[in-house]
């Protein structure tokens, strides 16, 4: 049986679900197919911070992105609320950055300088006003900068909201379901990608979204082609844990040299997460677990005698120059990329949504960093 949509979107992550969302908004017919089930790779893994000022190293496109990101958030989460008729548990909870030595206060140091520069809210503490901050923290912290304007939300909640609302305005949502073969018209139709077969079924499109997270550079090399084989996105495994059997002891997310604390709003604590090159294996392993015990406790010594309720592991996709990619393939520009977001799938996913809709609707492209843009890996030089 053949199914047509105007878009077949590849995978039903946060990127995925929001392209769908948004695309679906706009009166257009989308299929999304997932290999599992919907929101569990990476963006299950994930802890839900919207940290575009802690994730960041310099003012640079990725970080303007961000601040869009959070700028925009609120108003997505009220829509969505009120159209899934259930909360995200968007809260603007803050992040506490904190140090343990001079050096890692140098760091902090140098990031709070150009930021304050900028005039973002981001305040410098002493190692007593963070334990005012937060009363639990290690009397090991020596320095720490608050941004009150960073916020968390359940990424779990927000891409089943984000799926649950497309799919009420008419999108399809097809897991289990890899994509075994593209097809393609004749070169006299100028050899265009016109569907995907996947579950042994064939969906017809006019255009693809490719939002398959890690595994987006291996589908890419199926569309063949020099573009197609370049799609350089890598799996870098983080392994996470939840924290409870107490009062959560913070009310900030906490973040350290290490790794970070996410009081959710559950009352558990996700820990999280270690940064590994390991391919495509998504468990978590026992020397995992036990860092991210060893980095809770440094931070929140109280969190020994926490128990750990579940533990997990997710693949962030991740790109040699540390962008995502977003945008027409040059070779094959009805097929766009929607991936590569590394450390930032919740944080960025939305926003890459309503880029790619206007790019895929109104052909507008204009609104994403050229840095983001596919064409940096068409012609053979790596960024
Ligand atoms: N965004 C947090 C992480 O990737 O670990």
């Amino acid at each position: 049986m053949t199914r047509g949509s105007d878009t077949v979107v590849i995978g039903a992550g946060i990127v995925g679900c929001a392209v769908a969302y948004e695309l679906a908004r706009a009166g257009a017919r989308v299929t999304v197919l997932e290999y599992g089930k919907a929101g569990m790779q990476a963006t299950n893994a994930a802890a839900g911070m919207l940290a575009p000022l802690t994730e960041t190293h310099a003012p640079d496109a990725m970080f303007r992105a961000g601040l869009q990101a959070l700028r925009e958030y609120p108003s997505l989460v009220a829509r969505l609320e009120a159209e899934a008729r259930f909360s995200v548990e968007y809260r603007q909870t803050g992040i506490l950055n904190v140090a343990f030595d001079g050096e890692d206060a140098a760091r902090l140091q140098r990031r709070f300088a150009w930021q304050r520069e900028m005039g973002l809210d981001v305040e410098w503490l002493d190692g007593a006003l963070c334990r005012e901050v937060e009363p639990r923290l290690s009397e090991r912290v020596i320095a720490g900068v608050l941004s009150p304007s960073e916020a968390c939300v359940s990424n779990q909640l927000l891409t089943l909201a984000l799926q649950r609302s497309a799919e009420a305005r008419g999108a399809l949502v097809r897991e289990r379901a890899p994509v075994e073969r593209f097809l393609r018209r004749s070169m006299r139709g100028g050899g265009r990608i016109s569907g995907v077969i996947a579950a042994g079924e064939t969906f017809a499109c006019d255009t693809i979204v490719l939002a398959a997270g890690a595994r987006s550079g291996q589908i890419a090399a199926r569309l063949g082609g020099r573009v197609g084989a370049r799609l350089p996105v890598r799996p870098t495994r983080g392994q996470m844990i939840a924290l409870g059997g107490m009062l959560a002891p913070i009310r900030h997310v906490v973040w350290g040299p290490d790794g970070y604390l996410v009081p959710r709003a559950n009352g558990l604590i996700f820990a999280g997460a270690t940064v590994e090159d390991v391919g495509f294996r998504r468990r978590t392993t026992k020397d995992g677990v036990r860092r991210l015990r060893a980095m809770s406790r440094a931070l929140v010594p109280q969190l020994a005698a926490a128990t750990v309720h579940f533990e997990w592991a997710g693949l962030r996709p991740g790109t040699p120059d540390g962008l995502p990619i977003i945008g027409p393939l040059p070779a094959h520009p009805e097929v766009i990329a929607a991936t590569g977001h590394y450390r930032n799938g919740i944080l960025l996913g939305p926003l890459t949504a309503t880029w790619s809709a206007r790019g895929i609707l109104e052909n507008d492209w204009s609104a994403v960093p050229e840095e983001f843009s596919p064409a940096r890996f068409a012609s053979g030089r790596e960024p």
